[in-house]
């Protein structure tokens, strides 16, 4: 396997470049490539620098969608040593979403393999700024060349990594949304639940939808009976219910139609942990209104390695007018999960679960 090492003189630069990320922009300097055949399994590893690929116009990924990717995050502790947050978990999905599609697993200690090359390599990218990260995204596709309509019997598997600061900036900020009357995202048996690039194109003309009304992101409602909310788009949604004995954490539960985000499950793990009630049930677009007026939805927050922890502060909806989560503004409850998860990331708080993942220095 190739190795390239990144000199020295250009780090400085780099991180002072970076103040302002963005999501998703920035590219780092190096990838790693692993090739999949039928003869061969996963073979020829090969890690260096990002670049461009040369692919046949006639490629089954880009005509038929066999295309499944992950997003994972590194992020520098206050000791300036990387730790990648549940890196196993997110090996798991991408198993589970390349499966869905017919495609190969990618073995866990290959991609452990290739997040360890990577975050070692391009560490330097990354500034001590607490907002900022390496995001990490693996990427598999079918690289026949060929337009049968049948599943590839070649892959490839890529690794990149961008500089990311907030998905919504920097600071934090209550965001709105937009119920979605005229679009859903999945439905039962379909790949609302796996990581596939299919899920996510489909979803820009709501988010284009959402934008025009004045709202940052789309809210997805279920396909069958259009009333129970399922996610915002590209993340999970959670929803804080203030009870006569404390508060209550209560996020949409698994139908088979949603993404299993990690961090939702790890906010889930979380809450339990800060003393929060938890629970995993369906709720209707009428409750979210309802128990916002009655005072009983205090806050709701969207969750994902990209939102983090992203509080939500106004709702539109097409078919029901406009209404204002608590007073509209970041909630405590939000902002203690989220810095708990912060202080996580950035080694300030003990890792009880064993969800950080070290880096080790020298590949
Ligand atoms: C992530 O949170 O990592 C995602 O993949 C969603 C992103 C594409 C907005």
């Amino acid at each position: 396997m190739t190795t390239v090492e990144q000199t020295s003189s250009v780090r400085p630069a780099r991180r002072a470049a970076v103040t302002n990320p963005g999501h998703g922009d920035i590219f780092t300097d190096h990838m790693f490539s692993m090739l999949w055949s039928p003869a061969e399994g996963w073979h020829q590893p090969e890690f260096g620098q990002l670049q461009n690929l040369s692919i046949h116009p006639g490629m089954i990924g880009l005509h038929y969608g066999q295309v499944a990717f992950e997003g994972l995050k590194a992020h520098r502790r206050a000791d300036g040593s990387m730790v990648v947050f549940r890196p196993r978990e997110h090996a798991r999905r991408f198993q589970t979403s390349t499966s869905r599609l017919a495609m190969p697993e990618l073995p866990t200690d290959i991609f452990m393999s290739a997040v360890n090359q990577l975050v070692a390599a391009d560490q330097e990218w990354l500034s001590d700024h607490p907002a900022h990260s390496l995001y990490l995204r693996p990427l598999m596709f079918a690289t026949d060349e060929s337009l049968m309509l049948r599943p590839s019997e070649n892959y490839r598997f890529l690794l990149m990594a961008f500089v990311a600061g907030g998905f919504f900036g920097d600071r934090v900020d209550t965001v709105s949304v937009l119920i979605s009357r005229d679009y859903c995202r999945a439905i039962p048996g379909g790949t609302g639940n796996v990581k596939v690039a299919g899920n996510y194109a489909p979803s820009f003309v709501a988010q284009r939808q959402a934008q025009e009304a004045g709202c940052h992101q789309v809210v997805w409602l279920d396909a069958i009976e259009r009333r129970w909310v399922e996610e915002m788009g590209g993340m999970n949604l959670f929803f804080v219910r203030s009870t006569g004995t404390g508060n209550e954490v209560v996020t949409p539960q698994l139908t088979g139609s949603l993404l299993p985000g990690v961090t939702r499950d790890a906010l889930l793990t979380m809450a339990e942990r800060l003393g929060y009630r938890t629970r995993e049930e369906r709720i209707s677009v009428e409750q979210w209104r309802q128990e916002c007026a009655e005072g009983t939805i205090s806050e709701v927050f969207a969750c994902g390695t990209a939102a983090v922890v992203t509080p939500v502060g106004t709702v539109r909806d097409p078919a029901g007018g406009d209404w204002t989560v608590g007073d509209g503004l970041p909630g405590p409850v939000t902002m203690t999960l989220r810095r708990t998860l912060m202080d996580l990331h950035h080694g300030l708080a003990r890792d009880t679960e064993g969800w950080l993942h070290p880096v080790p220095t020298e590949q």
